[in-house]
């Protein structure tokens, strides 16, 4: 951090655009002594509502009050600042690619998929996630965004027809109102706000943890998947503390291939034609397109089942029910900002992933 008479943050130049994102902005800058770093700003008023900002607030706090003997898994922090705009600067981990590139790209055999799941298990269920005194959030925060995805299906001509009794993968689904009029009173939403609460990382999948694009072990002398670093902690939703399922809920969300299919549309969905026998029955189908090139990697790097393997360790056995409403609001909330095909595939999960919540 800057002694306190610097001006913050300090000047730049813009060297590379990394994300132009719906509320921050990320970019490698150069500052005047020929370093460089990357700064993430708020979009602040330009951006979609007041939540960004806030977030980045809350995310930049984040960083800042970890502890000592966690400040490896993070880049280093170099500044933060709060006025005129809201942001931080941390340092740039060059020569890094976010872990969903490796896994694409299929750069990590088996072995290494699982080191890094075995390094990344302990350092997240042993030291990041503390216990957590922060006024639980959640079951709040799942209903309010359940309702909004109810409210968008109402709205939207195309999606309005999932509101019904239809079929889903050949699996009856009731009506979303009755699903939510169940939801709503029931012990497994309750149960998110109960112990144990921890410090999560809030937005955990692969594209927030990066790791050198090459083997540079012999130089480093630690083991590559080892060098796993995390960035942007804090889910869209402002969660940074909760139950600790949420974290494995989203890792997996990613790991297994469906949330990188979901959103590069590596999709087959059917019954949304209007006229096929399916849709005359109101049943729909979706899944994974596994033959998609794209696909290889999670087909044939299992990149989750270590980390479910570790979560149990700590936790004990995964709640299903808890589970399956985890998806749903993760679909939910995603319902809400897309369009097109990945919409209609996530208003599917969400509605199957609703049903299981009901009857697992
Ligand atoms: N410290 C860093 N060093 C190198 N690359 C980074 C760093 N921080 C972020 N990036 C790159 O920028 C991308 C966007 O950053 P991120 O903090 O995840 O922003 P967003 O909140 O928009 O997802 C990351 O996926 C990563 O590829
Ligand atoms: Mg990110």
């Amino acid at each position: 951090m800057p002694a306190s008479h610097l001006p913050s943050p300090c000047s730049a130049q813009e060297v590379q655009l990394l994300r132009d994102g719906y509320w921050d902005r990320t970019a490698i800058v150069a500052i005047d002594d020929g370093s460089q770093r990357v700064r993430k700003i708020s979009k602040g008023a330009a951006s979609a509502g007041p939540w960004g900002q806030n977030n980045l607030r809350a995310e930049a706090n984040y960083l800042a009050t970890l502890e000592t003997q966690l400040r490896d898994c993070f880049p280093p922090l170099l500044d933060t600042w709060d006025h005129t705009t809201t942001g931080y600067d941390m340092g740039y981990m060059d020569g890094y690619v976010d872990v969903g590139q490796i896994a694409c790209q299929q750069l990590f055999n088996q072995d290494q998929a699982e080191a890094m799941q075995s390094y990344l298990g302990q350092r997240l269920f042993q030291q990041l996630h503390t216990p957590s005194t922060a006024t639980p959030l959640l079951v709040e925060n799942i209903k309010s965004t359940l309702e909004k995805a109810h409210i968008c299906l109402q709205e939207h001509a195309q999606l309005h027809c999932l509101l019904g009794q239809i079929k889903i993968n050949d699996v009856p689904v009731s009506s979303l109102q009755e699903q939510l009029q169940s939801i709503y009173p029931s012990p497994v939403l309750t149960r998110f706000d109960s112990s144990p609460q921890v410090r999560l990382h809030g937005d955990l999948f692969l594209e927030n943890m990066l790791l050198p694009a090459t083997d540079t072990s012999a130089e480093t002398g630690v083991d590559w998947p080892r060098q796993l670093i995390l960035i942007d902690p804090i889910s869209v939703a402002g969660i940074g503390a909760g139950h600790p399922l949420f974290d494995l809920g989203k890792y997996e969300s990613y790991a297994t291939g469906e949330l990188p299919a979901m959103r590069q549309q590596r999709l087959l969905l059917a019954g949304f034609e209007g006229t096929k026998a399916d849709s005359l029955n109101h049943h729909y189908r979706w899944a994974i397109d596994w033959q998609d090139e794209a696909m290889q990697g999670f087909k044939h790097i299992n990149w989750h089942s270590r980390m479910r393997e570790l979560y149990t360790q700590q936790y004990g056995a995964v709640d299903t029910a808890m589970y399956a409403l985890l998806q749903a609001y993760f679909a939910a909330a995603m319902v809400v900002c897309t369009q097109g095909r990945e919409q209609q595939a996530r208003a599917l999960k969400m509605r199957a992933s609703l049903q299981l919540a009901l009857h697992s």
